[in-house]
């Protein structure tokens, strides 16, 4: 675990007190600067796939689904119209690009965060580099599952921050349908993920006091075995019956991830408002992972969030795993919900098992 708390503020900590040993020096200005996001896009696939449509090829209802998620319909990445993780990603980046105005060879750095690309290598950031001519830009990919975008964005803030980078660009990007298990038997996990891409360009910024206030990034690897796509037997936890888990497609422990996931949310809250010394009152939007409607409706709850201020989404386009919170975002600005000096937390928890937030200053 790694945080931080506040942002120092520029200049005079490592003044010389004089008349010491050494000889007196100007010091050098801390390299700690504020951050901005100049632009979001996102990009999703048109073809839909409706509880409707589930009914027909699986034994669920609609109604089961709506009451136990909160989610309608999914969106389908269609490999005929050349729709992937890096295509869906590129789209999404060139409309945050457009938003931004300004040309992809200004990046310094593409993360993207992922956990279904087509390749193991290269990365689906050094390809997006290439198609949309982002120069020399330092590239690569990051997978924590659903918590990918808010730690590359931590990543990106940081670098920025530091003076190591001006500008960025975070996406999250995923095609998890071409995982899931539309029989019967994989019907608890196959009813929530849909496929998206959701980007945000990152800036250096005059003013020190913009950028994020508090952030937190964990993981446990030991619920690894809630949440898993293997690929050989090889990759199943210890004794599992090969016969039980399909290889290429996503298992599952529904309860278990259901128990992490609602008590993670709130402590992540709690620990993230503590750190930047801020009530929930004085955060204008919480902008979380879409994983179920009854997980945010349990937080939203325990912290007196008013509804207009935890946007979902979740009914129209499902789980997309690292591709939620950029959405999310991306509409949400869109929509002109974001004004400046508004306080805005970033959440997302998923496989690793992994956590993250980013309570930002705008
Ligand atoms: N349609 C109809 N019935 C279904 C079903 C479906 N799609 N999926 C499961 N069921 C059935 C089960 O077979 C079980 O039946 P049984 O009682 O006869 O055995 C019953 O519904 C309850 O199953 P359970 O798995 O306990 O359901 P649940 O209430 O836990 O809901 C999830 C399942 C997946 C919706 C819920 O566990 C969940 O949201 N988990 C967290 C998922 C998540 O957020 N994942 C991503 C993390 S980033």
């Amino acid at each position: 675990m790694s945080s931080h708390d506040a942002i120092p503020a520029p200049g005079g900590e490592h003044a010389s007190a004089g008349g010491g040993h050494y000889p007196a020096h100007t010091p050098k200005a801390p390299r700690v600067a504020g951050v901005e996001f100049i632009g979001t896009g996102s990009y999703l696939p048109e073809d839909k796939i409706t509880n409707a449509g589930l009914e027909r090829i699986m034994d669920t209802t609609d109604e089961w689904i709506v009451q136990r998620t909160g989610i309608r319909e999914r969106r389908k990445a269609d490999p005929a119209k050349h729709e992937s993780a890096w295509t869906m990603a590129s789209g999404a980046l060139e409309n945050a690009l457009a938003d931004a105005r300004i040309p992809a060879d200004q990046l310094d750095l593409i993360i993207v965060a992922t956990v279904s690309s087509e390749m193991a290598t290269p990365s689906v950031a050094s390809r997006i580099a290439n198609r949309l001519k982002a120069g020399k830009a330092a590239a690569f990919d990051l997978a924590a599952a659903c918590s990918g975008w808010v730690y590359g964005l931590n990543v990106a803030h940081e670098m920025i921050r530091g003076g190591g980078i001006t500008t960025a660009a975070v996406i999250g990007t995923e095609h998890l349908t071409q995982y899931m298990d539309y029989s019967t038997a994989g019907r608890g996990c196959a009813i929530l993920f849909g496929d998206g891409a959701g980007a945000a360009v990152l800036r250096r910024a005059a003013d020190p006091a913009k950028g994020a206030i508090a952030w937190s990034m964990h993981g446990d690897g030991t619920g690894w075995k809630d949440l898993y796509i293997p690929r050989r037997p090889d990759d199943l936890p210890e004794g599992t019956d090969p016969a039980a888990v399909k290889m290429g497609q996503m298992f599952m422990n529904g309860r278990e991830v259901f128990k992490f996931a609602v008590g993670t949310f709130q402590s992540l809250i709690a620990e993230t408002l503590d750190k930047a010394g801020v009530r929930a009152e004085s955060v204008a939007h919480f902008v979380c992972h879409q994983s179920n409607v009854r997980i945010l409706e349990a937080a939203r709850e325990r912290f007196g969030i008013p509804q207009d201020k935890l946007y979902v989404n979740i009914h129209r386009v499902g789980n997309t795993s690292a591709a939620s919170v950029p959405i999310c975002f991306d509409e949400l600005r869109r929509a002109g919900r974001i004004h400046p000096g508004d306080k805005v937390m970033f959440l997302a928890f998923g496989a690793g098992l992994t956590w993250s937030s980013s309570l930002w200053q705008f």
